[in-house]
């Protein structure tokens, strides 16, 4: 960690006046792609329909206190039912590409066995309808929605998930290949596994560092599977990638405890992940991190030459990043619990999105240049990157999200710099296309570029959604 990532005396940005929103993707070359994302559970609904199976998610809903206000999926956007107005929604935004997921229950009801084949028809519609369009199809395979019997079976945890994984992969391109050249497999495996295995906060909401670690090992098992068995069945060139969530880890200061609080949290976060898909080998820091904490990464001979499948890109989901320390408030050093030394987030005197998530764009490009510098020759797409304001709409439901839109006019600078710092980035989608289904968070928090009025259905783009749309009529327009 050198002293040029320390953002401990950079000052609180000032809000961004509206003139700053300008140009902001000055600089960036007229092939840059840009899209918006969204998930299948977040807006599909329709969880019953044509011979969906229940995913963890619909079960982790109907825990009592686990999601806010009892939210569910079952509704969520009814994209499932109005997906062909979504899409020309998409294309009125005159994006290059759209970034969605497939929902695993939906087109491989319990996670075994053969496709189903009107659960594909609906991602077979969707394929259609966006090239048409004119808009490139983005595929994940998995954003979170597990079948529920295979975490029966013992989820993530269990070696034999990254297998039934594989076979779905190839279930999907064997219907999409012949129409989509863009795949990622994994979304974010670091919230599957750790809120999702070790903290609860996510489906199945299990609390076990140990298999959590088990679920990080065949998580990434489960893309290197994928990624060979989509190479081989793949009827065209296909362009393959995974997207991983990370922020930059900064040390509260020089102290080595604070140094080492970096270290370790930026091992759990990004490198346990990069390094095995990049270089082939686990950071031996990293698993003697875990060594004394009673937790392993169960290889197995080959796996790592499985999860090491080259890649074509690596996708980045970008939201805020961190300042860590290892001392207590009180300087006094603290006794390691559990096997694991102290840490501590250090809150910065930044401004703040609704999720209470530091604004931080410096730590983009920070990122991106690191990236580029210790894992070079991958291509790099920010795969999200947006934010939850609290928006309040018009009689006719429009939103002057102002916030919003500094938010992502920011954002865009920063990609802009790290390209010229040299890191080799090639697109940009925002999230998210419209409100959703936020998690653990309900609908109660909105990270659309369209609102989404829940009672009615009803779509309205926001101002950000109009700026996003300027934005790129520009960026092409000027080069
Ligand atoms: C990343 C996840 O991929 C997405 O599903 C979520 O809505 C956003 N972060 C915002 O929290």
């Amino acid at each position: 960690m050198d002293a040029t990532t320390d953002i401990r005396s950079t000052p609180a940005p000032a809000p961004t006046p509206a003139t700053a929103l300008a140009g902001a993707a000055d600089g960036l070359p007229a092939d840059f792609l840009w899209g918006v994302a969204t998930s299948s559970y977040q807006i599909e609904g329709a969880v019953q329909e044509d011979g969906r199976t229940p995913s963890i998610w619909d079960t982790f809903c109907r825990v009592p206190g686990a999601v806010v206000d009892g939210d569910n999926g079952d509704i969520a956007c009814d994209h499932y039912h109005r997906m062909p107005e979504d899409v020309a929604m998409i294309a009125d935004l005159g994006v290059d590409a759209y970034r969605f997921s497939v929902a695993w229950p939906r087109v491989q009801p319990g996670g075994r066995g053969p496709a189903n084949a009107r659960g594909l028809a609906f991602y077979d519609r969707l394929v259609d309808q966006l090239l048409d369009k004119g808009v490139l199809p983005w595929i994940t395979l998995y954003h979170w929605d597990l079948p529920q019997e295979l975490e029966d079976a013992g989820g993530w945890p269990e070696r034999d998930t990254a297998h039934r994984f594989a076979d779905y992969s190839e279930l999907v391109m064997d219907a999409l290949g012949d129409r989509v050249r863009h795949w990622t497999t994994l979304n974010e495996p670091w919230c599957s596994a750790m809120l999702g295995y070790d903290q609860g906060h996510h489906a199945p909401g299990r609390k076990h560092f140990p298999d959590a670690m088990k679920a990080v090992h065949h998580l990434l098992l489960g893309h290197g599977l994928a990624a060979q068995r989509l190479r081989a069945a793949a009827p065209q060139p296909i362009q393959l990638g995974i997207t991983l969530n990370m922020g930059n880890s900064y040390p509260a200061s020089d102290h080595p405890a604070d140094v080492d609080a970096a270290r370790r949290a930026d091992g759990l976060g990004a490198r346990i992940y990069l390094d095995p898909l990049v270089h082939g080998r686990y950071p031996a820091d990293v698993v003697a991190d875990l060594a004394r904490r009673g937790a392993e990464l169960p290889v197995q001979d080959g796996d790592l030459e499985a999860i090491a499948t080259p890649l074509d890109l690596l996708g980045v989901n970008y939201y805020s990043s961190h300042v860590f320390s290892g001392l207590p408030e009180d300087g006094e050093a603290a006794p390691a619990a559990d096997g694991e030394p102290f840490s501590r987030l250090v809150k910065q005197d930044l401004p703040v999105t609704a999720m209470g998530w530091d604004i931080i764009p410096r730590g983009l490009t920070d990122l991106l240049t690191r990236l580029g510098r210790d894992y070079p020759g991958l291509p790099l797409y920010i795969t999200e990157n947006g934010a939850a304001f609290d928006d309040t709409a018009d009689a006719d439901g429009s939103v002057q999200d102002d916030d919003r839109t500094a938010y992502f006019a920011d954002h865009i600078r920063a990609v802009a710099a790290a390209r010229t710092a040299g890191a080799d980035v090639r697109g940009y989608f925002a999230w998210s296309l419209m409100d959703n289904f936020e998690w653990a968070f309900g609908y109660d928090k909105r990270f659309g570029l369209v609102r989404v009025d829940y009672d009615t259905q009803r779509r309205t783009p926001k101002q950000s959604a109009l700026w996003f749309r300027d934005t790129i009529r520009e960026s092409r327009t000027r080069q």
